[in-house]
């Protein structure tokens, strides 16, 4: 297995992580996980685009060109022989410099990318899967893709500890968005979904869906509802470029329309797999 580490690949077995590296010690750093079908990277220009985003936000300078990134992570791909589905996982930080928390001067940023074998979860895509909410106690800056997922993480097992496929995340009453994905509610035939303010990570699956609806007719309504809302739903779902796009039947205690993936999401599963495929 190659890891792409700054512009050289490195056998797994040969990599060490320096132990002052301000990822690991600051979460100083951010982000991207990748979908890759048949050995093809699905949507590489919206996470591309995210992480020079991210990066910018938290004043990391990417260390790469655009191009050049680019061409390193096709080269991931084919030192890995990756023909299969999978993802890929990158991770930039701010670089390693003894501890300190201000900026470290002169420092280059960290770059790390490998890829891991993922198989989708056809049963949950097919029967549609539950879900837990939880207050969102993280920061107001949740648009930048950041190392720091302590409360998404607390989220994610709470979900996993009761049963639940995610946890949907609510702040002053209204949904934000899930511990690792995006959610929407469908009612009478309308898509409602958190806007893509600083609030939430603006998904790149995300912004497929309201393409897929546009081609669909479907009004895609970027306005947040509230936690009462699941209880006249007819249908609610997530999206993630692991998750794909997954319905969600149960919410709580409360059974979504009548328990079963409604026709919306159907709809937009199969723009999904037809755009993906
Ligand atoms: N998470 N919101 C949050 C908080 C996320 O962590 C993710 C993705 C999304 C969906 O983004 P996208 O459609 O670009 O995958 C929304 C990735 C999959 C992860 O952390 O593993």
């Amino acid at each position: 297995d190659w890891i792409l580490t700054g512009k050289e690949f490195v056998d797994k077995n040969d990599l060490s992580y320096p132990f002052e590296e301000r990822g690991l010690q600051f979460g100083d750093g951010v982000y991207e996980v990748i979908r890759i079908y048949e050995g093809e990277y699905y949507l590489i220009d919206e996470h591309v685009e995210r992480l020079y985003r991210s990066a910018a936000a938290i004043k990391i300078d990417v260390p790469f060109q655009k191009q050049e990134l680019y061409a390193h992570l096709h080269e991931l791909l084919n030192k890995n022989s990756v023909r299969n589905d999978a993802t890929m996982y990158l991770q930039l930080t701010r670089g390693s410099a003894p501890r300190d928390h201000a900026f470290p001067l002169n420092t280059e940023a960290n770059l790390y990318a490998y890829v891991k074998d993922f198989a989708r979860d056809t049963d949950s895509l097919e029967e549609g899967a539950s879900a837990i909410t939880m207050e969102d106690i993280r920061w107001e800056w949740c648009y930048i893709k950041s190392l720091n997922l302590l409360p998404n993480v607390l989220a994610k097992q709470n979900a996993k500890e009761l049963g639940a496929k995610e946890a949907i995340l609510h702040k002053d009453g209204m949904v934000t968005e899930g511990s690792s994905s995006n959610i929407y509610l469908v009612r009478e035939g309308k898509v409602y979904t958190h806007p893509a303010t600083k609030r939430i990570l603006g998904g790149c699956v995300r912004m497929k869906i309201e393409e897929f609806c546009k081609e669909a007719d479907i009004p895609f309504i970027e306005e947040a509802f509230r936690m009462e809302d699941f209880e006249g739903a007819d249908e609610v779902f997530m999206t993630s470029s692991t998750s794909e796009v997954q319905p969600l039947t149960k919410v709580d205690e409360v059974t979504i329309g009548k328990g079963r993936p409604g026709p919306v999401t159907r709809k937009l599963q199969a723009a999904y797999e037809k755009d993906a495929g």
